[in-house]
């Protein structure tokens, strides 16, 4: 039996890798046999990278936490919460993120305490549930009315409950990330020189290209009162946004923007090395010395931390 001009029985027999049936895939997941699930993403090992930016901010034991987890795409950020204790009900609009999440929720042998739902933020609206955390990543500035959705986290947090929101893009952060993103441009010629790069195909060397960001358009970027405001808006307290990677973003760009346009198999390993581990040690820098003393504003993305009264 033929369909299409391939045999059936080829077809079913055929072994099947389970982590490419799922792609593509965000969230690089570091699954227990050892595999990843998107080793090659373009921002690097994303987002265990981001995840040490925030990890600090959350108690280490979250035994008998139930928390929530806004946009949570396959599930890194959820499996996070639950490595520490916590149950998680993970939510996203995106289908095939879900499936991801679930099948991944299997391999890390959680999926008793780890539920991920196709739900937005303002269908918590129908739920009658309280957590202790509410928690996102890069989700806020995909939510249109924001006092909103803040209002609906507030009546599914139990008092005290905990609100965490990083990795949200900062509108004076953003205009001044241009400035590596020029120099990376205008480096490029004599970097690829050295690093002895062939230029890259022209679509390939746009690193603004829109298509690999197209699923995560934005609708906002944020002043940090902006953001403070909605909150509150939303009956919110001990509101606190700060600023988020200066410098190691600035690097990042930089070194992005040069390695675009190269051909992505002459970007020597060392040099990946590099730029992965200079970006780490300067998230570090940023962390400790930058982000406590210098304006929220100016910084590339945002965090904001509340709680309910
Ligand atoms: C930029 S990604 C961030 C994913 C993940 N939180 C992270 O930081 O790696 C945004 C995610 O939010 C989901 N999303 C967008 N708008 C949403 C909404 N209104 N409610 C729930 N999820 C949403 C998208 O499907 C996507 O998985």
């Amino acid at each position: 039996m033929t369909h299409n001009g391939v045999d059936a029985m080829t077809l079913t027999t055929q072994p099947t890798d389970d982590i490419a049936a799922l792609a593509p895939w965000f969230h690089n997941l570091h699954l227990p046999d050892g595999r990843q699930t998107c080793p090659d993403h373009w921002l690097g090992d994303f987002p265990s990278f981001k995840w040490r930016q925030i990890a600090g901010s959350i108690p280490e034991d979250l035994t008998g936490w139930r928390c929530l987890d806004i946009g949570c795409n396959a599930g890194f950020y959820s499996f996070e919460l639950a490595r520490r204790g916590a149950t998680v009900l993970g939510i996203d609009l995106d289908e095939r993120y879900l499936k991801q999440a679930r099948w991944a929720a299997t391999q890390f042998d959680v999926a008793d305490r780890v539920l991920f739902e196709r739900m937005q933020v303002y269908d918590l609206a129908r739920r009658d549930e309280s957590f202790d955390l509410v928690l996102g990543h890069a989700i806020l500035h995909h939510i249109p009315d924001l006092p909103r959705a803040f209002a609906e986290m507030r009546r599914v947090l139990r008092p005290g409950g905990l609100v965490l929101f990083a990795g949200e893009p900062s509108e004076r952060g953003d205009r001044l990330a241009a400035i590596p993103k020029r120099a990376g441009l205008t480096a490029a010629p004599v970097w690829r020189r050295v690093m002895r790069a062939r230029a890259a195909a022209p679509h390939d060397g746009d690193p603004d290209d829109g298509e690999s960001l197209e699923p995560f358009v934005d609708v906002h970027a944020f002043v940090p009162e902006d953001l403070r405001a909605a909150a509150v808006a939303g009956g919110l307290t001990d509101v606190r946004v700060q600023g988020e990677e200066l410098v190691a973003n600035w690097f990042g760009w930089f070194n992005r923007t040069v390695e675009a346009t190269a051909e992505y198999d002459d970007v020597p390993w060392m040099w990946r090395q590099y730029a992965f581990r200079g970006y780490l040690a300067l998230q570090t820098v940023d962390r400790v010395l930058l982000e406590p003393r210098l304006p929220a504003g100016i910084f590339y993305n945002l965090m904001l931390t509340a709680r309910r009264p």
